[in-house]
């Protein structure tokens, strides 16, 4: 299962949310790899990764290599790099990316990732892929390669907005590309229960009939503190009220994912 995390705005939530459902994927014995396509490397930095001195098993590598009738590539397999959490696995960012984008798209490489993914297959149980806030060559071949999306969704009316032509945009992507997309729904985070305004923009967007996931995740300083100490919330402070709402929304991820295997 290939579970893509995206929004075209800006700090919502997309690399914390990747991040913590991944480490509880990973913590509950599932083979887990985070893919980090965002050039920002949030989610490499975040599972404890260099990003400034990267390694020569990034994205950025994996997706431009290029076939040789003589010399056999790197295979897919030797990419995924060993966090330290047990099962949780990353093949991270690189500073490379941005100036290999135009290249990549030059040379037809939008459904390499899917190909990549596909010859990893069989070594993970799950796959998180984290986006960069555009709808770029490394977004759309993540949405090509996957097969769920969830949309972090952060209560304000700007995010109300992008809700709207997101949804646009992944329609045709997903005509054009890959009809087996799955949207499983809006992950409402840094959620405030004490203010009136995010209930109200919730309405709203329910109103418009976009699928809400339940619970939502409130706000809190635990997570940047999370982010800093390059520790997952699960590790970080498995009883705070985020923790357990993570687990909650992963939990009823995965109760759907075992309705659709049966
Ligand atoms: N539930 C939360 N409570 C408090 N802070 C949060 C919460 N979720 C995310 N944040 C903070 O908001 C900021 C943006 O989060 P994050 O980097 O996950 O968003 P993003 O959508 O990946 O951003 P970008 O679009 O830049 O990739 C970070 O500082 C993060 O620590
Ligand atoms: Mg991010």
């Amino acid at each position: 299962m290939r579970r893509i995390i995206f929004n075209q705005k800006g700090g919502v939530g997309k690399s914390s949310i990747t991040v913590n459902l991944a480490a509880i994927s990973a913590a509950k014995g599932y083979k887990t790899l985070v893919i980090d396509l965002d050039v920002q490397g949030n989610s490499s930095a975040y599972l404890g990764v260099d990003i400034n001195h990267p390694n020569d098993k990034t994205i950025a590598e994996l997706l431009n290599q290029t076939a040789s009738w003589f010399a056999m590539s790197t295979p897919a397999r030797d990419y995924p790099q060993a966090t330290a959490y047990e099962n949780l696995f990353i093949i991270p960012s690189s500073p490379k990316l941005d100036k290999l984008e135009v290249e990549l798209e030059r040379r037809y490489k939008i459904y390499k990732l899917r190909e990549v993914l596909d010859a990893l297959a069989d070594d993970f149980d799950r796959i998180y892929i984290d986006t960069p806030p555009n709808l770029n060559f490394y977004t759309k071949s993540g949405l090509i390669a996957a097969n769920k999306l969830l949309i972090p969704f952060d209560c304000d009316n700007f995010s109300q907005q992008a809700l709207i032509k997101v949804m646009d945009n992944l329609a045709e992507l997903r005509d054009d590309h890959n009809r087996d997309l799955v949207l499983e729904g809006i992950i409402v985070n840094m959620f405030n229960a004490q203010a009136k305004f995010p209930r109200q923009i919730i309405e709203e967007i329910k109103m418009l009939g976009f699928p809400i996931l339940e619970p939502y995740l409130p706000q809190s300083i635990k997570m940047k503190e999370s982010h800093y100490q390059q520790c997952p919330m699960l590790h970080f402070d498995p009883k705070h009220k985020l923790t357990q709402q993570f687990i909650a929304l992963y939990d009823g991820l995965e109760a759907t994912v075992a309705l659709e295997n049966k």
